[in-house]
């Protein structure tokens, strides 16, 4: 582990410090004050003894003080004593080499949510290798200390930080530093380099750096040119990676200029588009459900399958992101990208291999094999809608137009359902059909290929189609439904479900944030949408965007908060299909 010290003095280029204005107290983060959180992970033994087993091959450990014997006594709660136990299999044989973590936007929600918990848990865990540090970076004037208590209440008060072992929060906070300034600038990446020569000093080796980009969008081409200018995308001196979070550009044009942008700068291969839908264990799991059994592929085509359900409900609204809503609207937050690669990963051939770009480039044929939606077909393939008041879980809540910061009258939809149509061999004639929405019933995520009903019916009753549904989120697990013979004299089928629940690992689900964090740590792109499929993506939602955007529907709001969407999706399924009660 590396040690320093917390005072400013420690730095290289020791005026700095003195150059940072003091945040006005109205704006400091609350001080430090909760004690250590208790334990939460729900756990069994065997992921106990799993992470026993993997801590024999582990990495050097940061709180390696808590770990003096090999043969540990497994905690009074499993997880309780912070460690994840999921995690044990995420220790690889190779740990990151000592790197600098550098964050844009680290006073933003996204770091104080999730990447400072993600970030944390992993290096509690020891996955980060025995040197590694964290800069944040701000528009925002804050000093390293001020910056470390920001950073420790926002773990406190996470729900997503893992149990804190003793002493963890205080050797975690020896890793944090901060810089501040003007992101058009050159200083602030000046100072961004410093803070590079000074982990290289406190670490040795090279110096290595993973840039995220938590940002909003429009610093995305600023914040990679300008590391580009003060040459802190030259690998010369150690691997450089530039993460960068959604949205990737607000349309096709947009995007490619991005593309272009940072391709000034960045080789593709150094740049790490994050979805984080990708990160999810149980969408990682279709593909081992796909392709590590031999029942499953055989029946994985348009000989068998009727149709392909692809639903990303939330009962949440917009939760104060007018701003960013506004501008994108679902097809921007959630169509392009989150659905589009579950899409991707349920529809393609399988790859010659587990590996970046093998997946990456069958992303990309199916991508290119969607019939393309242009503007004049979106009324038969897509419908919209928006959210009115309503009563979720007893309370009222208001329509997305009465929310703060929304416009009176507002065209942006918050609901979409697509019908998209793969012209290809496998799935020629089988519709995906793909809906996600704000303010429906409930928050669930789910993928679920219907098969055909029998060609003959030789029972009395009707004949049902079989289901095997992903469930992505939450009560993650695989099922599959099939028709059985009821007990009794009479010959009478009724449906049943076998299923298999995530769960029955016996340990709480990694935070898509750790996975994918460490795998751009270790420079394994796989979960990384590469520029074109990125692009592919865009280039179905054109016509929907160019229908959509800015013109509102007469029938605004459509659908009422807590009820499963717009009836105009239910014409989109067909007569013969319906949408899943979920
Ligand atoms: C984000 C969207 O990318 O994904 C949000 O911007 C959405 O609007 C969220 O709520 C959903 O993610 P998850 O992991 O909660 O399903």
């Amino acid at each position: 582990m590396t040690k320093k010290s917390t005072s400013g003095s420690s730095k290289t280029g020791a005026a700095k410090a003195s150059t940072k204005k003091p945040v006005p107290a109205a704006k400091t983060p609350a001080k430090a004050a909760a004690a250590d959180k208790p334990a939460s992970a729900r756990t069994v033994r065997k992921a106990v003894e799993q992470k026993e087993a993997a801590q024999d091959v582990g990495v050097a450990q940061p709180g390696a003080g808590t770990r003096k014997s090999r043969k540990r006594v497994p905690p009074a709660v499993p997880g309780g004593d912070g460690h994840n136990p999921f995690r044990s299999h995420m220790r690889r044989s190779r740990a990151p080499e000592p790197a600098t973590l550098v964050i844009f936007g680290a006073t933003g929600d996204l770091a104080r949510r999730k990447l400072l918990p993600a970030v944390f848990g992993l290096w509690q865990d020891g996955l980060l290798g025995s040197a590694f540090n964290i800069v944040g970076v701000g528009r925002q004037a804050m000093t390293d200390e001020e910056f470390k208590d920001y950073a420790l209440t926002a773990l406190k008060e996470s729900k997503e930080t893992d149990a804190i072992q003793p002493g963890n929060l205080e050797k975690f906070r020896e890793l944090l530093y901060y810089e501040y300034g003007d992101f058009s600038g050159d200083e602030v990446y000046d100072l961004v380099g410093k803070e590079l020569d000074r982990a290289e000093e406190a670490h040795g080796g090279r110096k290595n750096a993973l840039f995220y980009l938590s940002t909003p969008p429009s610093l995305f081409e600023p914040i990679s040119s300008g590391l580009g200018r003060l040459g802190l995308a030259d690998e010369s001196e150690g691997w450089r990676r530039l993460v960068i979070e959604k949205p990737f550009g607000r349309d096709l044009a947009s995007a490619r200029a991005l593309n272009d942008a940072i391709h000034k700068v960045w080789d593709e291969s150094q740049v790490y588009r994050i979805d984080h839908y990708l990160g999810k264990e149980t969408v990682q799991n279709l593909m081992a459900i796909r392709f590590g059994n031999a029942i499953f592929e055989p029946l994985w085509n348009r000989g068998y399958v009727d149709h392909v359900q692809i639903t990303a409900s939330e009962d949440l609204g917009l939760e104060g992101r007018a701003g960013y809503y506004e501008e994108a609207g679902v097809v921007r937050d959630m169509l392009q990208n989150h659905l589009m690669q579950l899409f991707a990963l349920t529809a393609m051939e399988a790859p010659a291999a587990f590996d970046a770009d093998a997946i990456r480039d069958e992303k990309v044929k199916v991508l290119r094999a969607v019939k393309e939606i242009p503007k004049g077909r979106v009324k038969s393939v897509a419908v919209r809608g928006q959210y009115g008041p309503g009563t979720m879980d007893g309370e009222k809540v208001p329509g997305y137009r009465q929310e703060p910061n929304v416009k009176p009258g507002s065209p942006t939809p918050t609901y979409v359902a697509v019908k998209l149509e793969v012209d290809n061999w496998r799935w020629q004639g089988v519709p995906f059909f793909l809906r996600t929405g704000k303010r429906l019933p409930k928050k669930v995520t789910e993928i679920a290929v219907v098969f055909k009903r029998p060609p003959l019916g030789i029972f009395p009753g009707g004949l049902e189609r079989n289901v095997l549904a992903f469930r992505i989120q939450p009560d993650e697990g695989v099922n599959l439904k099939f028709s059985s013979k009821t007990p009794g004299q009479e010959m009478v089928l009724r449906e049943v479900v076998m299923d298999f629940r995530y769960d029955a690992f016996g340990a709480q689900l990694e935070s898509p944030y750790s996975r994918l964090l460490l795998d751009a740590m270790l420079g394994d792109a796989t979960l990384f949408p590469r520029e074109d499929e990125v692009d592919h993506a865009w280039q179905l939602v054109s016509g929907i965007l160019e229908a959509w955007d800015g013109v509102s529907a007469p029938e605004f709001p459509n659908y009422t908060s807590g009820t499963w969407g717009p009836d105009a999706a239910d014409e989109l399924i067909g007569p013969d299909r319906r949408w899943r009660r979920l």
